[in-house]
This record gives C-alpha cells, sequence and structure tokens, in this order.
C-alpha cells in the first residue's frame, strides 16, 4: 500500500540555516507515526514544511499520491492536514465552544458533521464539556491541550499533526492526552507525532524515526527503536 504522506528528500533553509537536510519518511495510512529527537533538531520544520509554511527548497511532499508541497498553507489544510502547533496557541479569550468551532470553519457547510464532531470531542474529553463556555485561557496546560487537539479534529483530520503535544505537562496529564491520541487514532485517523519526550511516544507510535541536527539518523518500528542502543542511551536513559 502506498504510505498516505511521502516526504521524499526534503531540503529547507531559515537563510543560511540549512534545518533539513535531504530528509525522507513515510507516514503509513492508519498508524501513529513519531519523529523524534532533542530541540533543534528540525522536528517542527518538518511538520511546518507539509502545513506549507516552511518552503521546500529540493525534494518533493505528496499526500495521497498528489504533490502539496507547492500548494498554500489553507489549499493543504482544506485536504485534510490538520497540525495542532507546539505551544497550542489556542485563543485565550474565547471561549472552549467558540475555540472548537473555529475549528470547523473548512467544514461549516456540513452541520452534520459538526455536531457529531462536537459530540465526540465532549466524549473525549469530558472535562471540555463542563467548561464550554469558559474563556480557554483560564484552563489548565493539559486542559488546553485538549482544546488544541479538539480544535483540530473539527477540521476533519485525514492526516493529524502533533507538534509537542506532552510538553509542559504533568506526567499524569501526559499519559491522559497519550491515551486519548491513541483513541483517535483507533477511530481511524492517521496521526504524526512531534516529541522530545520519547519515552511516551515510542509507547504510543507504530513506527518511529529519529530527528538530529536536520537529519533522520534511525528509523523503525517503534518495538525495534525502544530496544536501539543508541535510543535507550541518548532518549531514555
Ligand atoms: N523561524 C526561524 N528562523 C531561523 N531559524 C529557525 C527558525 N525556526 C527554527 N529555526 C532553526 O532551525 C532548526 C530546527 O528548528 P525546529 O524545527 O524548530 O526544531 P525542533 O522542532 O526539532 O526543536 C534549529 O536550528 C532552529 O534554531
Ligand atoms: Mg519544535
Amino acid at each position: 500500500m502506498t504510505p498516505i504522506l511521502e516526504f521524499s528528500n526534503v531540503d529547507a533553509f531559515y537563510g543560511k540555516i540549512h534545518a533539513l537536510q535531504n530528509v525522507s519518511f513515510t507516514v503509513k495510512e492508519g498508524e501513529i507515526t513519531a519523529l523524534l529527537g532533542s530541540n533543534g533538531a528540525g522536528k517542527s520544520t518538518i511538520l511546518k514544511a507539509i502545513s506549507g509554511l516552511v518552503q521546500v527548497r529540493s525534494g518533493t511532499i505528496r499526500f495521497m499520491g498528489e504533490v502539496i508541497h507547492q500548494k498554500l498553507p489553507h489549499d493543504i489544510v482544506s485536504q485534510g492536514i490538520i497540525q495542532v502547533p507546539e505551544g497550542r496557541r489556542i485563543f485565550g479569550s474565547m471561549t472552549v465552544l467558540e475555540n472548537l468551532e473555529l475549528g470547523g470553519f473548512t467544514q461549516r457547510k456540513d452541520h452534520r458533521f459538526l455536531k457529531q464532531t462536537l459530540e465526540l470531542i465532549f466524549t473525549l474529553f469530558p472535562r471540555l464539556k463542563e467548561r464550554a463556555k469558559q474563556k480557554a485561557g483560564t484552563l489548565s496546560g493539559g486542559e488546553q491541550q485538549m482544546v488544541a487537539i479538539g480544535r483540530a479534529l473539527m477540521g476533519k483530520p485525514k492526516l493529524l499533526m502533533l507538534d509537542e503535544p506532552s510538553m509542559g505537562l504533568a506526567p499524569i496529564v501526559v499519559k491522559d492526552i497519550m491515551k486519548i491520541i491513541s483513541q483517535i487514532n483507533q477511530q481511524g485517523t492517521t496521526v504524526l507525532l512531534v516529541e522530545q519526550n520519547a519515552r511516551a511516544a515510542l509507547k504510543l507510535a507504530h513506527t518511529g524515526y529519529v530527528v538530529e541536527t536536520g537529519e533522520i539518523t534511525l528509523s523503525g518500528s517503534t518495538e525495534q527503536l525502544s530496544q536501539d542502543h543508541n535510543i535507550i542511551h541518548a532518549y531514555l536513559a
């Protein structure tokens, strides 16, 4: 089966900084794929390249067989690639419900989908239901992450990309968030997960890639990676 996303030989720059060097990886439909690596490795840049927010100098990005790396960000979103950005970026002065509704903008004509998805979100995150009318800025970090994930679901993702969802959260909250990502995946959404928390990501994902200074240095099933000496030494010790 051809992968849902093919990221092939991509180079990207910020001015003179060579942020991605011949990076290639794939995401299989139905799986959770994790990009691991320390701060500054290039993980967010990979997601931004997919979303059309960072220009690709050379190489190709294909989604469902179609080349997407020359498209505009909003066209890429319309195709079903939806990103939960690093640091959540929800609208603090708007209510939880308003934030979620905003995520449904591209689906605004499909009232049925929006209604069903809102119900699904409130089932996945009962705390958000209780706090639907509360200003999102007053929520805890974990709850804000739930809003950010819920907002992405309202856009009907075929590929859900999460940039460090565990960042700044207490271990018990990280567990909750990871469990929910797994549930979303089990309901049929393909996930590309970026994490510095290698332990949590390797538990959750099917396939993993290690990014170091703009290059992919290791890849494999998460079972293989969890037993790899280099990974244990660098990321799990
Ligand atoms: N807007 C930017 N301008 C210049 N350099 C950037 C910018 N964003 C990221 N970088 C640099 O690109 C490299 C990769 O960054 P990033 O993709 O954010 O890493 P990660 O998400 O793995 O922490 C780093 O060296 C970082 O300093
Ligand atoms: Mg990052």
